[in-house]
């Protein structure tokens, strides 16, 4: 078995070969005068089990290409198969037409990694699960709600903890961490009453005096879980933590959390965190190299991976 490793998440994937006790594999990514991307892999990797590691994180086009710049090279060098190991999977909110005439972009993605020779794909909280259906070759999609389980109960006393989805579209990710923790589980849900009014949040369930855990795939502007943190502790919640798998903060999402009333976020590394997230007082990183390092040697040992989840 080798691993190798985009720009995405160098940290992630030493990581990764660290649980495996792997050295990471020698290659070079690198980019020519105009910006075209250029990969040499500087080792033997001939009938070798080979797992890329590279989130379609931002720069999302560019770290796409890497990934699938080094399919090819790998493909090209005769290795025995190859999986690409996505802990982020960019472009996934683009699974279905969001209106007429527009692209079902998670799809189109899929093919571009299939077409390039990927054997399998291994990635982490998609979006929507039926985006492993857009592949044509074996994709296991992990969930972080064990490390995510884990962490809460190191640091919340059980007794007091409500799971919040922040939309009704989260229901079913926040079950399966209450249903973890054997915990309540209330809902935000957000609604526009008449058109050109703003919205209004409605919080399901009794949330007073508890400490909420808001759950998510996706922090991206930070909008949806600081107007939830909000909307919650309107509603009575002695502290509103948030825990989310993909921490994608753009623009100005790192100054909205940490200025918000949220006592905590918590996201995973499947995406780098940049050097504002790694100083933010509120916010805390914790891996998923152990989980994807498994993954990875039980794909390698044709071993069930979905007994992971048991
Ligand atoms: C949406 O369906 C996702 O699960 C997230 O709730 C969303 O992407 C978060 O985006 P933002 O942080 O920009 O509100």
């Amino acid at each position: 078995m080798k691993v190798f490793a985009g720009n995405s998440n160098r940290l992630l994937a030493e990581a990764i070969c660290n649980y495996l006790n792997l050295p990471l594999g020698k290659a070079t990514v690198r980019r020519f005068a105009d910006q075209e991307i250029f990969v040499e892999i500087q080792e033997n990797v001939r009938g070798e089990d080979v797992f890329i590691v590279q989130s379609t994180s931002f720069p999302t086009n560019d770290h796409l290409m890497e990934l699938l710049i080094m399919i090819d090279a790998i493909r090209r060098s005769s290795a025995r198969r190859i999986t690409a190991v996505i802990p982020y999977f960019g472009y996934a909110r683009q699974d279905r037409k969001a209106g007429p005439r527009t692209p079902i972009s998670a799809k189109l993605v899929a093919n571009l990694i299939t077409e390039a020779g990927a054997d399998r794909v291994l990635t982490l909280d998609l979006h929507a699960g039926q985006i492993q259906g857009f592949f044509d070759i074996p994709t296991d999609n992990l969930y972080a709600v064990p490390i995510l389980a884990r962490d809460v109960k190191e640091h919340y006393n059980l007794e007091n903890v409500m799971v919040v989805s922040p939309d009704v579209g989260g229901v079913v990710r926040a079950r399966a961490l209450a249903k973890r923790l054997d915990c309540q589980l209330a809902i935000v849900d957000k609604r526009r009453e008449r058109a050109g009014e703003s919205e209004v949040m409605n919080v399901i369930g009794d949330v007073t005096g508890k400490d909420c855990l808001l759950i998510d795939d996706i922090v991206d502007s930070g909008g949806t879980l600081c107007n939830a943190a909000e909307a919650l502790l309107k509603n009575g919640a002695t502290s509103v933590t948030a825990y989310i798998t993909h921490g994608v903060l753009s623009g100005g999402a790192v100054a909205r959390v940490t200025s918000s009333k949220l006592k905590e976020l918590v996201i995973t590394d499947t995406i780098q965190p940049t050097t504002a997230v790694q100083s933010a007082h509120n916010i805390r990183v914790i891996s998923t190299s152990s989980l994807i390092g498994e993954a990875i040697n039980r794909t390698s040992q044709e071993e069930s991976v979905s007994s992971l989840f048991d």
